[in-house]
């Protein structure tokens, strides 16, 4: 049977790719019809530049940025709107935050001739390592990476042991990008918490199950991509806690974030604009607030279920497979929530398998995703990752399958 929501993407459609087997979420998510028309619309029938005129289009523009903010923060559960921060991506928001937050902490902890250091997990995209290994050696500071369990999730002994009055931030995924499943983030902030120690959430592979409440997590900053949830590219969220938005500097500087401009006065900042751009990506947070309509309204529930139980007969389908070699072995309880399967297939080259599942239509990632450093942790340089979205249904998977069976009967020789 096929997906009831694959209709949605036109991407399908006759004309455009009608036998794409796409296996590659992670990645990116395909675009839905909704998200795709709200954009063409706003960019046809409705652009200007939001803060610059007394015309109508531009109050109409604010008005509309402000409601996006609203839904926002709802949507993750935010106190207050301001606490919102649009930006152009996860990365972005995590090179934001080590510029605008860290940074100055290392500084003041380097005049005082204090040692600091900066907590990450051994799961870590490279945009949650890169930024903060650059600050680390740029003011001296040490970079501790908490060790996995055999679940592969973060140790939360191991991570405590960690922490001491030097860790100036944690930084970890909620999900990783290769594993595919949940840290104990609550955990890992309530410990944080109780230590005065900031915590920044990379919820890059988690934001798609719509269901993140930053106020239970009680993490301070919380970021996210819109192509990773059915949004487009080029933009993204950074929940920041109020208090913590009032410390940061600005990224950049520009027109939007100051009150005051004379040459000579310091700038008055406006929170949360003082960390966005001038022109915010106004037709990327039209679609983000459509991707997020386009899921709300169907049933998060609803989605997740149908995807929990494809994540699970994709696992067992692979694990079938005498030569697959995942990366990470799940447990069979932990398939619930693991829409991603990273893997080898026994003794051949991960690149010439993703060529030859190319070559039947079916599109994965290849390589290290990223994650290089965890790859080398596991001993591997290159795997294969497919990862499932809600156009997906059970034939996916067995085109998936079979294909992978060929592929190794073609090149096991
Ligand atoms: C866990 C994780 N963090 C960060 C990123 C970076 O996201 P973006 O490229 O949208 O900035 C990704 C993208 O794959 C990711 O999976």
């Amino acid at each position: 049977m096929q997906s009831p929501w694959k209709q949605d993407f036109p991407i399908f459609l006759p004309h455009a790719h009608p036998h794409l087997c796409y296996l590659d979420s992670a990645a990116t998510c395909l675009t839905p019809k909704h998200v795709a028309d709200a954009m063409y619309h706003y960019q046809c029938y409705m652009h200007a530049n939001n803060p610059k005129g007394l015309y109508q289009l531009t109050a109409y523009l604010s008005d509309l940025i402000e409601q996006a903010r609203h839904k926002l923060a709802s949507f993750l559960g935010a106190a207050n709107d301001s606490e919102i921060v649009f930006t152009r991506g996860t990365t972005d928001a995590l090179n934001m935050i080590a510029y605008s937050y860290l940074e100055p902490q290392l500084i003041k902890a380097k005049q005082q001739e204090e040692p600091s250091n900066i907590v990450i997990s051994a799961a870590e995209h490279e945009a949650n390592i890169l930024p903060w290994q650059r600050l680390a050696k740029a003011y001296g500071a040490e970079l501790r990476v908490i060790p996995l369990n055999a679940k592969g999730v973060i140790d939360l002994a191991k991570y405590t042991a960690l922490l001491d009055k030097h860790t100036r931030l944690v930084a970890i995924c909620h999900s990783s990008n290769v594993i595919g499943v949940n840290n104990p983030v609550e955990q890992i902030c309530k410990i944080a918490r109780n230590k005065n120690i900031v915590t920044v959430i990379d919820g890059a592979q988690s934001i798609v199950r719509c269901d993140v409440n930053v106020n239970s997590l009680d993490c301070d900053i919380y970021t996210f991509s819109a192509h990773k949830l059915y949004g487009p590219t080029g933009c993204g969220v950074a929940y920041i806690r109020a208090d913590l938005l009032e410390v940061m500097r600005p990224y950049q500087v520009g027109g939007a974030a100051s009150i005051s401009q004379h040459i000579n006065e310091d700038l008055e900042q406006r929170n949360p604009q003082k960390l966005e751009l001038n022109t915010v990506n106004i037709v990327g947070i039209v679609g983000l607030v459509e991707a997020i309509d386009y899921l709300t309204d169907m049933s998060s529930q609803k989605l997740n279920d149908y995807l929990c139980n494809l994540s699970a007969y994709m696992h067992e389908r692979l694990n079938l497979l005498p030569y697959f070699q995942p990366l990470f072995p799940i447990q069979p309880k932990q398939i619930i929530n693991h829409s991603i399967a990273c893997f080898q297939l026994n003794g051949l080259n991960s690149q010439d398998v993703a060529g030859l599942l190319d070559y039947e239509g079916i599109a994965v990632s290849v390589g290290h995703h990223c994650a290089q450093s965890l790859h080398r942790l596991l001993g591997v340089d290159s795997s294969v990752r497919v990862s499932l979205g809600i156009y997906n249904d059970y034939k996916d998977v067995d085109h998936l399958v079979s294909a992978l069976e060929s592929a190794y009967r073609v090149m096991a020789v």
